[in-house]
């Protein structure tokens, strides 16, 4: 077995692709694999200069065909002491050591690049799973634990209504606005300290990532990588006085639209206690059923000690899909 160079642009790069797919439908059967032109497009933007994020990829290759696939991700603009690792490998070719030689060679990259720390998650349909023992055989800790929850569309109308009316009566004074993939020009300061704070006021555990260093070019050049893997977002804010002070989006990939991703949610610290995050949410889900009615389900990660997102997830009818595990580990020196 060897360990090679790939990238968007490399011959092995479908196959490299192929392999997430195979461990993603082994691991969650029921669910369509992330699509290859997502692995494409966030790997042209890991090797474009000038962003928020660099990165670069590995295949290990076994008689001629690839079997296992690394990708780390190295963040520029803050958290330079860290690397994120995707590992996969394909379930014809588990415990034969690749896994580990590609975590190898994740920190040789990793130091090579000046970090000391590595960080990877894991997806975990239930429990048992591979990536869990994996990462205790080589040492890691655990830092954080999120338990994913799924929603089924269209929502009941009975709940959907009562939350949205609860929230509406203890949030009067705050308008709310919805869009759709480019953050309009006048909320755009705004909604990057809220991608600030969503990286300090997120439960993230143990796991030793700190502030991101968000600003409007950070927010627009994510806007753009978004859009290149495929995905469309709607949004949902809540304004006061002509500030953002709340948002959520949800990312809904085109060619796979039946399942919807949420992804940030977060009421400025200053505005809380005013049931914001539950009207957001609402006025987002009413978006998504006007204008993308073919989204089935949405899936979203919630640590379990962030009470306040659970609880409006739960009322809104989110149940259990299993969880995620971030693991990290130190570098020597
Ligand atoms: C996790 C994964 C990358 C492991 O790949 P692999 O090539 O099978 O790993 P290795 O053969 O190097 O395993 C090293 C050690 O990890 C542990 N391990 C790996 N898979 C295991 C499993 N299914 N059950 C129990 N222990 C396991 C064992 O201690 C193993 O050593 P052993 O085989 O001598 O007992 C692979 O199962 C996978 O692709 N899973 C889905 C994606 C994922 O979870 N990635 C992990 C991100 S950290």
């Amino acid at each position: 077995m060897e360990i090679v160079r790939t990238g968007p642009d490399d011959a092995r790069f479908a196959a490299w692709c192929g392999v997430w797919a195979a461990a993603q439908r082994a691991d969650r059967p029921g669910e369509a694999p992330r699509p290859a032109s997502d692995h494409v497009a966030l790997g042209r933007r890991l090797t474009t200069p000038g962003g928020a994020l660099r990165g670069t990829h590995r295949a290990a290759v076994a008689d001629g065909a690839v079997v296992g696939a690394l990708r780390l991700l190295l963040p520029v603009r803050d958290n330079t002491s860290v690397a994120y690792v995707d590992v996969a490998v394909h379930p014809a070719a588990r415990r034969r050591g690749v896994g580990t030689a590609l975590l190898a060679e994740a920190a040789r990259l990793a130091a090579a690049a000046g970090r000391s720390s590595l960080v990877a998650e894991v997806d975990e349909p239930g429990p048992g799973t591979a990536g869990r023992a994996f990462a205790q055989a080589h040492g890691w800790t655990c830092g954080l634990q999120e338990t994913r929850r799924d929603l089924l569309l269209p929502v009941d109308e009975d709940r959907l209504a009562a939350l949205e009316a609860g929230a509406a009566a203890a949030s009067a004074g705050y308008e709310v606005l919805t869009w759709r993939d480019r953050t309009p020009d006048r909320l755009l300061e705004d909604r990057a300290l809220l991608g600030r704070r969503m990286s300090t006021d997120a439960p993230s555990g143990d796991v030793p990532v700190g502030e991101e260093d968000w600003d409007a070019a950070r927010v627009r050049e994510q806007e753009t990588v978004v859009l290149d893997r495929g995905r469309t977002v709607l949004s949902a804010g809540a304004v006061r006085d002509g500030r953002l002070v709340a948002f959520t989006e949800l990312h809904v990939p085109l060619a796979q639209p039946e399942r919807a991703h949420q992804g940030a949610t977060l009421v400025l610290r200053e505005h809380r206690g005013h049931r914001l995050g539950a009207r957001v949410k609402t006025a987002v889900l009413r978006e998504l059923a006007a204008t993308l009615p073919e989204v089935r389900r949405i899936s979203t990660y919630n640590s379990d000690t962030n009470r306040p997102m659970v609880a409006v997830n739960e009322a809104l009818g989110f149940v259990r899909a299993g969880g995620l595990s971030t693991w990290s580990t130190r570098l020597p020196a």
